[in-house]
Parts: C-alpha cells; sequence; structure tokens
C-alpha cells in the first residue's frame, strides 16, 4: 500500500467527509427534477454545505493556512506562504441535471507551487491524488498516462464554451483540428476529472480554455507526476493564471500543441 504524508491524509479525511454530503444531496435531485421549481437551489446549498465542511475540516488540521475557494473567496491564513486551493463540487451542471459525473479537488500551494493534489469521485470511489516528486495514484494504485503515441488512436477530453462566454470561434477551429485526427472527442464536464483521466491514461490528452484556479490546480500536479504534460493552449506555463489548459501523455502533448498551434491567425 502507498505510504501517505501527514498532508495528503488530511485532503483526503475532509474530501470524504464533505463527499458524504454530496452524494445524500445527488440522491435528492433526482426527485427535484420533477419539481417545477427544479433544483436549482438545493443544488447551489449542497455545493456551499459540502465548501462548508471542506473548509472546517482543512482548517481544524492547518490553522494558520489561508484558503482559495470557489464560493468564499481568498482568505488569508496567517502562514502567508501557503494555501488550499478547493472546489467543493467539479460538474455542477452534471450534479443539477442528476448525472453521475462529478468531484471534490483540494489543492494545497505552497509558495505559489502545488505540493500536492486530491481529486474524489464520491460516486465511483475513486481517489486521485500526488505529492509533488512522489507520483500519482488513482486509490492505492500507482498511476501512469496512457502509452499511445498516435492521435488517431487517442480520445481527447474537452471542455465546450457556452452561452455567455467568449471565444467561440477560437473554440470551434480547435474542435475541427481535433475532430479531424483523433479517434474521439469526450466532454464530460468536470475538468477536475478530466485532468485525473489523463493522469489515468484514459484519455490521451485535455484541453480548456478559461478554466479557474480550483479547476485545475491539483489535476496539473496528478497529470504531472503521472508522467504526463501540461501546458497553456498556446504552449506558455501560467496555467493558474490564464486558465488556459492542455494536457497529454509524454507521447502526444507535442502533436496536440502542434495542431492547436495551426488553429491560430496571424
Ligand atoms: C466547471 C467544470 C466544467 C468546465 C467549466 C468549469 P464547475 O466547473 O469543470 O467541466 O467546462 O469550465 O467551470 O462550475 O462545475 O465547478
Ligand atoms: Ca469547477
Ligand atoms: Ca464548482
Amino acid at each position: 500500500m502507498a505510504i501517505r504524508s501527514a498532508i495528503v491524509t488530511v485532503m483526503i479525511q475532509a474530501a470524504y467527509k464533505a463527499a458524504r454530503g454530496l452524494v445524500r444531496d445527488f440522491g435528492e435531485v433526482e426527485n427535484l427534477q420533477v419539481s417545477r421549481k427544479g433544483p436549482a437551489d438545493f443544488v447551489s446549498t449542497a455545493d456551499l454545505h459540502a465548501e462548508k465542511v471542506l473548509r472546517r475540516e482543512l482548517a481544524r488540521a492547518r490553522p494558520d493556512y489561508g484558503f482559495l475557494l470557489e464560493e468564499g473567496g481568498e482568505v488569508a491564513g496567517k502562514d502567508g506562504n501557503r494555501r488550499w486551493i478547493v472546489d467543493p463540487l467539479d460538474g455542477t451542471l452534471n450534479f443539477l441535471h442528476g448525472i453521475p459525473h462529478f468531484c471534490i479537488s483540494i489543492a494545497c500551494e505552497h509558495d505559489g507551487d502545488v505540493v500536492a493534489g486530491v481529486i474524489y469521485d464520491p460516486l465511483r470511489d475513486e481517489l486521485f491524488r500526488a505529492e509533488r516528486g512522489d507520483g500519482a495514484f488513482l486509490n492505492d494504485r500507482r498511476l501512469r498516462v496512457s502509452s499511445r503515441g498516435k492521435l488517431a488512436d487517442s480520445v481527447i477530453a474537452t471542455g465546450i464554451p457556452w452561452h455567455g462566454r467568449e471565444g467561440h470561434p477560437e473554440y470551434l477551429a480547435q474542435m475541427e483540428a481535433v475532430m479531424g485526427v483523433c479517434a474521439g472527442i469526450r466532454r464530460l464536464g468536470s475538468a477536475a476529472l478530466d485532468l485525473a483521466y489523463v493522469a489515468a491514461g484514459r484519455y490521451e490528452g485535455f484541453w480548456e480554455p478559461a478554466l479557474s484556479p480550483w479547476d485545475i490546480a491539483a489535476g496539473i500536479l496528478i497529470v504531472r507526476e503521472a508522467g504526463g504534460y501540461v501546458t497553456e493552449i498556446d504552449g506558455g506555463t501560467n496555467m493558474i493564471a490564464s486558465g488556459d489548459v492542455l494536457a497529454g501523455n509524454d507521447r502526444l502533448h507535442g502533436d496536440l500543441l502542434a495542431l492547436l498551434a495551426k488553429t491560430r491567425k496571424g
């Protein structure tokens, strides 16, 4: 069994605790689908409740750390060098529609670098985790990105922009380029799980523009610790700042980068 550090154990325990409420609430959503008001308010309460549990558990274990919370924003800690980056529910639209694909994502940042990441899918009981320099794991199995080296054999995940989001034409050009060369594209609706699935070798790659730090902080570390590469879509390395992400296995990340570069004008 893989040895876990104290910090990862804290993150896992917090995720398990918050997940219990999410699973219970997800059961309720199925009933609320048929009511006229729908489950929207209920889901935002479930999301807030999960964040509250995560914050309480993480603060109890490390009282001085700060937070970057999707719902609660930035919370300064006494220790100005360490903070938690938390998405209490990634895949909210799935949750809202009763689609069983969502997760909790927690990253621990030290001096601006993510040093540990946990992504937990409670419905499948799949816990993805990594610590810097220590490899990535799914439950207790060590992870390695897929070894497929041909785009024609690859499954590539993505996130498609929706109404009110910018960049639809640019995104459509990217989608056209990728769909023309790969075996299949998937849009499952949780960026954190998309990254975890690249780490697990289920996808050969994943790209999405305009994400937020809490969507990707843990997942980037998990992909890298599984032997994969993560950059911005244009090859830059400020993913947390820009929110643009291109992840891939070690054999195909470069090909995907080149393919997407061709879609840019000028
Ligand atoms: C969203 C999911 C989705 C991605 C969106 C994110 P949320 O997070 O990760 O897959 O396409 O950009 O905002 O809102 O479910 O926490
Ligand atoms: Ca999210
Ligand atoms: Ca969320």
